[in-house]
């Protein structure tokens, strides 16, 4: 990628930036305007939305769910896959109807498509009426951007990363559940993978910093925190200050945090250590997300994972010794280059060895600038298909087979809030990450509470409050 290098530029502190808000006097500014926030891709960026969204009610915005009402539209975007591209400028198409009858809408665009020189000489050329540009290494230009609006289309991207802000102020989705950055970026490059260019090299947050906010969260009532990074297991790689994973994940556990979680792990980084932890702190979920990628060490070595098949499941035997109720959950690429018949069955086979509580599995989407991409395939979109089919096929029966083991069980599980579809249920999550639908009862939502387990589905639990008053365990 070749953006413009703007560091010397972008030197803004933390600081200046609260400095200029209160030169801008920014409740005023767009006081009762509607913003509409659409939000793309992985838990990094609905946390960057929750920092968007801080930014946008200081400057007196109300968020609104309804595109034709808004006075800004924000689409914050992922660059993973193509299917995102395509729904984002297919989004791109309603908000330009809308500005010929809304002359004064902003449109803006952010997140990890916007940092693909690609992206945004397509919005250059074809995209005229979209205001602002800007990349996931500089959110905290958004209100500056919106406050010296320009009349031309304004990019305001930068290739290199920057500090990293502490402090930053988030409007949560959430007052039960929180996510935490524990480092920005990733420096693995998979073959196949836009996010080390999109989101930067590994930049982790100091230790004494995360544990602050999660002391801080705990405070505010906060029941779980969920560890964010690209792989987290590198965490502390980068700082060189004789600390890593493992210590970072003692520390919080030690804050007495009813519920740590991280997303996600990198088995090439995972160590004995960081497994004798988890396994050993019962605030420390006994959850895993441990993305294969594919089950054949030849496509693996392709793919640049650094693991062997063996290796991964020697990982996987290890985790399910030492915690033994743990669920695990992982990603699945079908379809990478030249993948053959033969590779897929390795892949399967891994499945059936592991036997994922779910998964995530997604055909290879080849993806501008990365080394993947270069790779001539000979595999048709049919057979891929095909291939994504059978594996969903098997990974779900996993899935209900394993949740057919709680039916009957009394689990802790953390209340989240009401059912959407339906008011007298409530859902939450039990520690091992499986949703549960409960009948409502009289204050339960914010608690973690015994729930009976009636029935299992391939995606959620059905089950009952018992009593109150248990925690994990
Ligand atoms: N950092 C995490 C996840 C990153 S993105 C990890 O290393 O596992 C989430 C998932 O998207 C990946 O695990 C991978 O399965 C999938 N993915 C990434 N790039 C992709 C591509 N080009 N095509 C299809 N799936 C992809
Ligand atoms: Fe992408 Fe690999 Fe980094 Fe995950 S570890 S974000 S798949 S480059
Ligand atoms: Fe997508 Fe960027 Fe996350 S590419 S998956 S939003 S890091």
């Amino acid at each position: 990628m070749n953006l413009p290098n703007l560091k010397e530029a972008r030197k803004r502190t933390e600081k200046q930036v609260e400095e200029k808000q209160v030169d801008y006097n920014l409740k005023e500014t767009f006081k009762n305007k509607k913003y509409f926030l659409r939000t793309y891709g992985c838990q990094m960026n609905m946390h960057d939305s929750e920092e968007i969204k801080k930014f946008l009610e200081m400057l007196g915005f109300v968020e609104t769910n309804v595109l034709e009402e808004s006075d800004l539209v924000l689409l914050n975007t992922c660059a993973i896959r193509e299917n995102v591209h395509d729904k984002v400028f297919g989004y791109l198409g309603r908000c330009k109807h809308l500005k010929r009858e809304k002359p004064d809408l902003i449109i803006a665009i952010g997140g990890c498509m916007s940092q693909e020189e690609n992206v945004i000489n397509e919005i250059k050329e074809k995209h005229p009426y979209v205001d602002i540009v800007f990349g996931t290494h500089n959110i905290s230009d958004l209100p500056r951007l919106l406050l010296e609006k320009k009349e031309k289309q304004e990019i305001d991207v930068y290739s290199i990363e920057g500090d990293i802000y502490e402090n930053i102020l988030y409007s949560r989705d959430s007052k039960i559940t929180a996510w935490v950055n524990i480092m920005y970026g990733c420096d693995k490059f998979c073959t196949y993978c836009i996010v080390p260019y999109t989101r930067g090299k590994q930049r982790s947050r100091r230790l004494e910093n995360i544990v602050k906010e999660v002391e801080e969260l705990k405070k505010e009532g906060y029941k779980e925190v969920t560890l964010l990074g690209q792989n987290v297991n590198a965490y502390g790689k980068d700082l060189q200050l004789g600390y890593d994973f493992k210590d970072l994940l003692e520390q919080v556990a030690k804050t007495n945090i009813d519920r740590i979680r991280f997303v996600t792990s990198h088995p090439w980084d995972f160590t004995d250590e960081m497994i004798d932890i988890i396994a050993h702190y019962k605030n420390i979920m006994p959850y895993i997300h441990l993305p294969l990628q594919s089950g054949s060490s030849r496509i693996l070595k392709q793919m640049g994972r650094r693991y062997t098949k063996e290796e991964y499941i020697e990982l996987v035997n290890k985790i399910k010794e030492k915690i033994p109720n743990v669920s695990l959950t992982t990603d699945i690429i079908v379809g990478f280059p030249n993948e053959t018949e033969e590779d897929f069955q390795e892949t399967l086979e891994v499945v059936h060895t592991c036997q994922y509580d779910s998964a995530f599995t997604f055909i290879y989407s080849p993806r501008e600038g990365t080394p993947a991409s270069l790779i001539p395939d000979n595999v048709t979109i049919e057979e891929k298909e095909e291939r994504l089919q059978r594996l969903n096929t098997i990974i779900n029966q996993y899935s209900l087979e394993k949740n057919k083991q709680l039916e009957g069980k009394i689990v802790p599980v953390l209340i989240l809030g009401e059912n959407e579809k339906d008011k007298n249920k409530v859902y939450g999550y039990t520690d091992t990450m499986k949703l549960v639908n409960i009948p409502k009862k009289e204050d339960c939502i914010g608690k973690i509470l015994p729930v009976k387990i009636i029935e299992a589905k391939s995606f959620s639990l059905d089950g009952e409050l018992v009593m109150e008053g248990v925690k994990n365990g």
